[in-house]
């Protein structure tokens, strides 16, 4: 562990925007072991020991070799006592137990479909229910629309969307926006933005050159998208933005921007080789997609492109340096020095990292 020892004479940062992390991890026995444990404690609401543990595994992320022995833990942040075990045996007892735990496994089962979160999937649970069939052939579970589209899609959805599939989305997005304003831009977000090779989504950010028009442009966008029928699902969420609105002290995963989350019908003729990640036996020749869409005003670009591209424990720690390091409120919409009492202009996520004193880091060094 020579390399490692570099790294800890060199300081690992407690902050992941002060890391670069790609997407090759040499700690993934490790980081498995933590996501287990977090998700189980994500099912049962103890907020507290789920964030050590997030951000356990996400220093690990960021190290350029594999931990060997239990001391090279030592100089690093965020790996205190409640890591051991996972160090000592790589999957500790509690995740092996977990991983073969009728209630984990069923809630895991459950929470992977798109609407349904734990205190539902808690719910059907507790009524006995262990399959996703048993779910939709009971006569008295409610389901809303959501929850319906997500069991309707559920095979579709659960596999991972390739790099070019997205890039068909990406196509047939842009087509349907230019018709209707030439002039408005489209960006690549989230997790195919750091470079990821397959998603759960796409994430798109649709952009007027004049802050105003946006909110109209992808109301537009929707219902052209359902004109041409491959709207197979949409939830749309209009603006509830407030230029005067400060960003508050929370972590708020949600902001304020008119945007939609879609199911899109992905026909195969519109993927460039690979073709769609479909079984073999599959004959449709099309697949549902989950597709976001997000549609600040122009001036707020540059805050959404950094909060939107993730990853969530990025964006988390980027929050709290601005806060703790900085006296500064940052999310979404807005960077503000508490200081100064001033709402601090970025055209750039570049300006945004230089307001904050911070050393810019690439989209794919992201993936914290
Ligand atoms: N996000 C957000 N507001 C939302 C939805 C998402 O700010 N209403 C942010 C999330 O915090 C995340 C990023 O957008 O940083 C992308 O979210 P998501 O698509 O859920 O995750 P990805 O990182 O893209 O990973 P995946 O491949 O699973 O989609
Ligand atoms: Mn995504
Ligand atoms: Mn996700
Ligand atoms: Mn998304």
């Amino acid at each position: 562990s020579q390399q490692l020892g570099t790294v800890l004479t060199s300081r690992v940062s407690q902050y992941a925007c002060q890391r670069r992390t790609t997407l090759d991890n040499r700690n993934k026995i490790f980081t498995d072991a933590f996501e287990v444990l977090v998700e189980h404690l994500e099912f049962s609401d103890s907020k507290g020991p789920c964030l050590a543990f997030k951000r356990a595994a996400s220093v690990l992320k960021s190290l350029p070799s594999t931990l060997r022995h239990l001391g090279d833990a030592d100089g690093l942040p965020c790996l205190g006592e409640h890591c051991r075990d996972i160090f000592e045996c790589g999957k500790c007892s509690r995740v092996e137990d977990l991983m073969c735990n009728e209630k984990f496994r069923t809630m895991k089962l459950f929470t992977s479909v798109f609407g349904v979160g734990p205190k539902t999937a808690e719910k059907w649970y507790h009524r006995g229910l262990r399959t996703l069939q048993e779910v939709v052939s009971q006569p008295n579970v409610h389901l809303n629309k959501m929850q319906r589209a997500g069991l309707l899609y559920y095979r579709d959805i659960s596999r991972g969307i390739s790099r070019a599939e997205a890039d068909a989305v990406g196509r047939i997005i842009a087509e349907t926006m230019h018709c209707i304003s030439p002039s408005a831009t489209m960006t690549l977000t989230g997790g195919f933005r750091r470079g990821k090779a397959f998603g759960h989504d796409v994430d798109y950010i649709l952009s007027t050159p004049e802050s105003g028009a946006e909110e109209a442009l992808l109301l537009r966008v929707i219902d052209r998208l359902r004109y041409q029928g491959i709207l197979l699902y949409c939830d749309y969420q209009e603006s509830t933005f407030d230029k005067e609105r400060i960003p508050c002290r929370r972590f708020e995963a949600m902001d304020h921007f008119p945007k939609c989350f879609l199911i899109l019908k992905l026909d195969a003729m519109t993927v460039e080789d690979g073709g769609l990640q479909n079984n073999p036996e599959d004959q449709r020749g099309w697949r549902a997609v989950r597709v976001d869409l997000v549609a600040p005003p122009a001036d707020r670009y540059a805050y959404t492109l950094l909060g939107w591209t993730g990853s969530t424990q990025f964006e988390r720690d980027l929050r709290r340096f601005a806060r703790l390091e900085r006296g500064m409120l940052l999310d979404n919409h807005a960077l503000y020095d508490r200081n100064k009492s001033i709402l601090l202009p970025a055209k750039t996520e570049e300006d945004i990292f230089a307001h904050l004193g911070l050393e810019y880091i690439e989209p794919w060094q992201r993936n914290a």
